[in-house]
Formats: structure tokens, C-alpha cells, sequence
């Protein structure tokens, strides 16, 4: 019986390549995106690129957020957010083990779903994710942020109802599951806060409280084991966008634990000036091992 807390574990191909986003650097603007598996079980794990099915445009793949689902018969259904041309969709793929390859199943859009950014999957075509930003056009993206507007949102999406389930947000950026699967996190990046949002049984969220850090939260994920929430930030968020070799943006980890208590704690795991790692957006934990992802940079595996 395969488990969340067992692995494998997706990544998106950002390595030499990083996420193409208006105004932000590129390594290799040239070049798609793909999806790589590693297998943190194994002594040495290595990153491998998986292939995916005929029929689906490989050459404008973008990708952002990815999210794994297993069904009761251990199928896995792999949700990646991309935006082709910028355009925003999600992509549903079914993960075929033998081949380690990637079968295309469904690419959905929506209106309610402008700015995709990260995505929660809860069912094999259901989901929650957050829009980064109100508009889709690059100009009017850029005036939301400038003027303040917190319009920002988390969507519910189903077959049968996609309906906007939580608002109000800087910009909504990561966004998480807690392992009994009654609680979802949101990091809202410009407002350096983690939302803690209560699921109810018809999908919608009420807020249950707001974790203020200070620093630029980009994305979460999850212990399975301990619940706890692992946090990939930016101390410098000029640093992205104005991107200097000689001045690189730094990174950072940190871990939250007993969010839902009156004093959550709140660590440091990690922390670099960028001579090492640049950019970290999200780190993610299995079993004394950690793997730090960054928006453009290299990926880091550490032993915990
Ligand atoms: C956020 O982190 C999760 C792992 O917890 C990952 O699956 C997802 O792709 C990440 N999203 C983005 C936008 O990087
Ligand atoms: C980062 O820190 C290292 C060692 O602490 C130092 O040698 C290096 O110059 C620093 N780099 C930057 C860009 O600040």
C-alpha cells in the first residue's frame, strides 16, 4: 500500500531552467519545462525526468505548482499548474510506474482561475489553488500589486462547482493540506503571512488564524509524519527580481510546528547568503532527509 508519507517525490524541472514569469530571471529562457521524480528512499537518490505521453504540448510546458493525489486503488494522479504563452491551466496527468512516464488526462481553465500559482489536489479532479495575483494581464498584475488591492484568492475546484473559498490576500502564493486533511495553509508572500484555514464538508474555508513571520513566505509543504510545516522563503525579495550574480538572492528555511497553539515555534533550519543556494521557494521533508527547491537555482538535499 502506497502512502503520501512514502514517496516518490515529483519536482518540477527549474534546475538551469527556473520558472518563466514576467520579471523574473531565467537561466534558460529558451528551454521547457519538464517534471523529474526522485526517490528519497533510495541511499542515493537522483533526480530522473519523466516522460510524458504524446498529444501534449511539451514545447510550451511551464510549470508551477504540482500536487499529488492517490486513490483507493493506489493510482496517482499528478496536478501541475502551467502557464503556456502565460496563459493559466492545470494539467492532470496519471503517473504509469513501470514506464516512469507521464499519461496527460485533462487540461482545465477557468475563469476564476486568472493567476494560478500553487494547488492542493483532494480528489483525482478536484482541487484547491491559490491565484497569485487578480489579473492575467502583465500590466494590470503589476498596477494590483503596486496599489495594494488584496484581491487576491484561494479557489475550489470541481467537475460540478468551482467557487472562490477564501479572500482577501496580498498575493496568495503556497498553499498546503494538513495530514488529517481538516485544516489547509496558505503563505501569502507580500504580506509575509501563513493563513490557517478550517475545511468544511461542502469545501468551503473558514479562517481559523493568521501566523505573521517576517520574511517573504513563498510556498509550504507539509511533514506527513509530524504535520509539521516546512517553509521555503526569500529574507530579500529585491534580490529576485533584480537579479545581480555578484549580489545573489539568499535563502531560507524554516519549520513550523504546533501551528494551530497559542505560541507555534518557529525555526530556522536553514539559511544561506546565497553563496550555496539561491532563491529557496519551498523544502519538503521524508524520513530525516530534506530537499530544498529554489525558483531558478539548483536544488539542495540535506540530512536533517
Ligand atoms: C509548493 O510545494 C509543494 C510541496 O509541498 C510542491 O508540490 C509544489 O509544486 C510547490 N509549488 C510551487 C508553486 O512551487
Ligand atoms: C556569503 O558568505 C560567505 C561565507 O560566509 C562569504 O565568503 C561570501 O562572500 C558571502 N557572499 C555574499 C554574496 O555575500
Amino acid at each position: 500500500m502506497r502512502s503520501e508519507a512514502e514517496g516518490p517525490f515529483f519536482l518540477l524541472s527549474r534546475r538551469r531552467r527556473g520558472l518563466k514569469f514576467p520579471g523574473l530571471h531565467s537561466f534558460a529562457p529558451d528551454k521547457p519545462g519538464g517534471i523529474l521524480m526522485m526517490d528519497l528512499n533510495k541511499e542515493k537518490p537522483r533526480a530522473l525526468e519523466l516522460r510524458i505521453s504524446r498529444g501534449f504540448n511539451l514545447g510550451s510546458f511551464n510549470p508551477h505548482g504540482i500536487s499529488t493525489f492517490i486513490d483507493n486503488d493506489d493510482t496517482v494522479y499528478l496536478f501541475v499548474v502551467n502557464h503556456p504563452e502565460f496563459k493559466n491551466t492545470v494539467e492532470i496527468f496519471k503517473f504509469e510506474e513501470e514506464e516512469n512516464s507521464l499519461l496527460h488526462l485533462k487540461t482545465i481553465k477557468d475563469e476564476l482561475l486568472p493567476s494560478v500559482n500553487d494547488i492542493v489536489a483532494v480528489g483525482p479532479t478536484h482541487f484547491y489553488a491559490t491565484n497569485d495575483h487578480y489579473f492575467s494581464d502583465p500590466f494590470l498584475k503589476y498596477l494590483e500589486t503596486y496599489l495594494n488591492l488584496h484581491w487576491t484568492n484561494v479557489v475550489y475546484y470541481s467537475p460540478n462547482e468551482v467557487k472562490v473559498v477564501a479572500e482577501g490576500f496580498d498575493s496568495a502564493n503556497g498553499i498546503n493540506i494538513s495530514p488529517d486533511k481538516k485544516y489547509l495553509y496558505v503563505a501569502d508572500i507580500l504580506a509575509h503571512e501563513i493563513h490557517v484555514l478550517e475545511k468544511h464538508p461542502n469545501m468551503n474555508l473558514t479562517q481559523v488564524k493568521v501566523l505573521k513571520l517576517d520574511t517573504l513566505v513563498d510556498n509550504l509543504s507539509i511533514d506527513p509524519s509530524s504535520g509539521d510545516i516546512w517553509v521555503g522563503c526569500h529574507p530579500n525579495g529585491q534580490k529576485l527580481f533584480v537579479y545581480d550574480p555578484n549580489k545573489p538572492p539568499s535563502s531560507e528555511v524554516l519549520r513550523i510546528q504546533n501551528i494551530l497553539t497559542e505560541k507555534p515555534t518557529v525555526t530556522t533550519v536553514y539559511a544561506n547568503n546565497g553563496s550555496v543556494l539561491q532563491g529557496s521557494s519551498v523544502a519538503s521533508v521524508h524520513d530525516g532527509k530534506l530537499l530544498i527547491g529554489t525558483l531558478y537555482h539548483r536544488a539542495l538535499y540535506c540530512e536533517l
